[in-house]
Formats: C-alpha cells, structure tokens, sequence
C-alpha cells in the first residue's frame, strides 16, 4: 500500500477573471517509508497550491476544491476539519512552507517555538522539553545552545534548519518541503541537501520535495513529478524523467541546465507559462512547444503512459481521438 494517494486533486481560486486553476486534477502517489517524491516546475505551475490542498489549508477564496488523498488507506481530504486537525495535520505530514524560516517569532527563543506543536498538543512533559528539543536540533545539524538563542541570531541556512526541526517535532510520516533551499546561497543549500538525505536514509522519513531547481531534485528523488499550469505533465523515477524524457515540456527544462561536458548549449524554455485563469485551449504547453502539431491547438492530451510506472501528457505518445 502506497503511504499517501494523491487522486485527481483539485484546487482552482475564484477571481474576477474566472476561475484560476492553480492544481487541476493531479494523481500521484509516495510509495513508502524514505520515498522522496519531487515536484518540479515553473514558478505558477501550483506546487505551493497543491501544499495547500493536501494540508487543508486552501485561502477563502475557493472556487473548487475536490478529490481524494488517501494516507495510509484512509481518505483524509472528506472527513471533519476536527478529525484531520486532531490526527493527521503536523502529526502524520507535516510541511516546511515556503519562506518557513523567515516566518518565527523575532522575540521568543528557537527552542520554545520549535517546541511549540508538541506543547499545544501536550505531547511532551515540562521536564522533557530541553532534552526532547535537543534531540530535534541534533537531527538537523544545529548545536544545543540554538535552544536560546532568538531568530535574528541565527543564519538563513539554520533557521531552515530549525523550521525543518519544527516540522519533525510530532514525528509525522510524511515530510512536505515547499522550495526549502531557494533563498539560500548554494554551499548553504547543500548543507540543507545533506540534512534532507540523512532524515531521508537513516530516519527512512518520505518526503514530497518541491522545486523549480531540476539539479537538486535529481540530488534527493527518487521519483519526479513534473508540473505545468496546475496539470500533472510527466510523473516516474528520477532516471526515467530525467534520462529519457518523454514530454517535451520536460525535454525543454531539462535543456535550459548548463552543463560541464558535450557541445549543447543551454536555452531557456521560450515564452511565459500560461495565465492559469486563462490556460490555452488544447495542450496547455502548445503555445511554447517545439514540437505541437494540429491537434495540440484543439484537445488537451491525457496522461499517456510510455513505460512501466512513466507517464507523459502529450499526443506524441498516444492515440489521438478520430473525430472532435
Ligand atoms: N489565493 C489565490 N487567489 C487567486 N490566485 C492565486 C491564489 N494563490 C495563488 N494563485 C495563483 O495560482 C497559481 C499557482 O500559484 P502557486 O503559488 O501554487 O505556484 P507555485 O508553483 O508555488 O509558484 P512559485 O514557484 O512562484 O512558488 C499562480 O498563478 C498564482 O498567481
Ligand atoms: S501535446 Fe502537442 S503541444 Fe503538447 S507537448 Fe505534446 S507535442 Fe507539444
Ligand atoms: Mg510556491
């Protein structure tokens, strides 16, 4: 059984302008303990929408907010508020939000907030809290006197640190990192990388690791999703989306990284990615493909599957319909 089902999960906003389809009908799954699924795309492409929709906290102005996620065999997007607060919200996943570590308090000490869960959920005794929270510090790296020490006192890469220690504090199962590196410089970002794979190897903790940087996903995933205009684009292991890309989306990011040998030079995806309130008719990557023909313009493609466990949204790898 897969740890946690993602099944045609929906979020779309109300705007003016109608609505705006952040995560439109997305499926996946984290197949168990250590699996480290990544969910890569552009900035817009809804990654931090799909954060919201599987922790239940979408902002008010929802226009359509449906599906299923199934944790450990039970559907947790349909039961009471209560019940997912009570059991499942920080206590089976948890997540580092995006901009998480410039979000503590400036005047309380680390300790006390990243112990503030286990102290609102009275998961833990007065006397337990030094050592409980030292514990936590340890796993990512941060010596014991973080514990007094206040937010501006720390560096960017140990707040990150810290907010990934919060998030740990309840021991939830699955671990959700909304771009946890990207305001870092990158020696820093490879410290973090390195905390995430020991969680990852030794702790056998599974994560969802959100990116717009391919190269860091490849570094951690062992799996990739690939997102564009709130849809699934390409979903399988890393070495199949990354080696033998079968979308063109994921063929042009993946041509816009430099690399250190051979004659290619890299290039940018060409254009902007679409107005979410306004995706283009047919294929949504059409206006920006290479490679689209007829009836890109015309039909969005569904999710073909091109290999065992490797699946790609483009007409190129399936059927097109007869008529329409
Ligand atoms: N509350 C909201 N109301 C209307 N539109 C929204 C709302 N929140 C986000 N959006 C829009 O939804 C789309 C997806 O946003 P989201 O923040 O999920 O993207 P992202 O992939 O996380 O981007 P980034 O890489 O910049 O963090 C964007 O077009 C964004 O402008
Ligand atoms: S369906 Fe057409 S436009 Fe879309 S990615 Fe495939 S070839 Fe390009
Ligand atoms: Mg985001």
């Amino acid at each position: 059984m897969a740890l946690l089902e993602v099944r045609e999960l929906v979020l779309h906003y109300a705007s003016e302008r109608g609505p705006v389809k952040a995560v439109d009908s997305v499926s996946f799954e984290v197949r168990g303990e250590g699996e480290a699924l990544g969910i890569i795309g552009e900035t817009g492409s809804g990654k931090s929408s799909l954060v919201r929709a599987l922790m239940r906290i979408p902002p008010g102005n929802i226009d359509t907010y449906s599906g299923e996620v199934i944790l450990k065999g039970k559907e947790i997007i349909h039961i009471p508020e209560e019940e997912f607060r009570r059991e499942i919200r920080w206590k089976q996943i948890a997540v580092v939000f995006q901009g998480a570590m410039n979000g503590f308090n400036p005047v309380i000490r680390m300790g006390d907030q990243i112990l503030e869960r286990m102290v609102e959920e009275r998961a833990i005794i007065p006397e337990k809290r030094r050592e409980v929270a030292v514990e936590l510090l340890k796993k990512v790296g941060l010596s014991e006197d973080t514990f007094f020490r206040y937010p501006h006192e720390l560096s960017g890469g140990m707040k990150q640190r810290a907010a990934i220690a919060m998030a740990l504090s309840l021991n939830p199962s699955l671990l959700i990192l909304d771009e946890p590196t990207s305001a870092l410089d990158v020696s820093i970002q490879a410290q973090i990388m390195n905390v995430l794979k020991q969680l990852k190897w030794d702790m056998g903790l599974s994560m969802l690791f959100i990116t717009h940087d391919i190269a860091l996903a490849s570094d951690l995933c062992d799996r990739i999703v690939v997102m564009y205009s709130g849809q699934l684009r390409e979903y399988g292991s890393a070495e199949q989306v990354l080696l033998d890309p079968q979308d063109p989306y994921t063929r042009e990011l993946l041509s816009s990284i430099p690399r250190l040998h051979g004659k290619a030079s890299p290039h940018f995806v060409t254009g902007a990615p679409p107005d979410p309130a306004e995706p283009p008719q047919g294929c949504r990557f059409h206006p920006r493909c290479p490679e689209k023909y007829e009836i890109c313009t015309r039909k969005d493609p569904p999710l073909f599957a091109t290999d065992d466990g490797h699946y790609a949204r483009c007409w190129l790898k399936g059927k097109p319909p007869e008529k329409g």
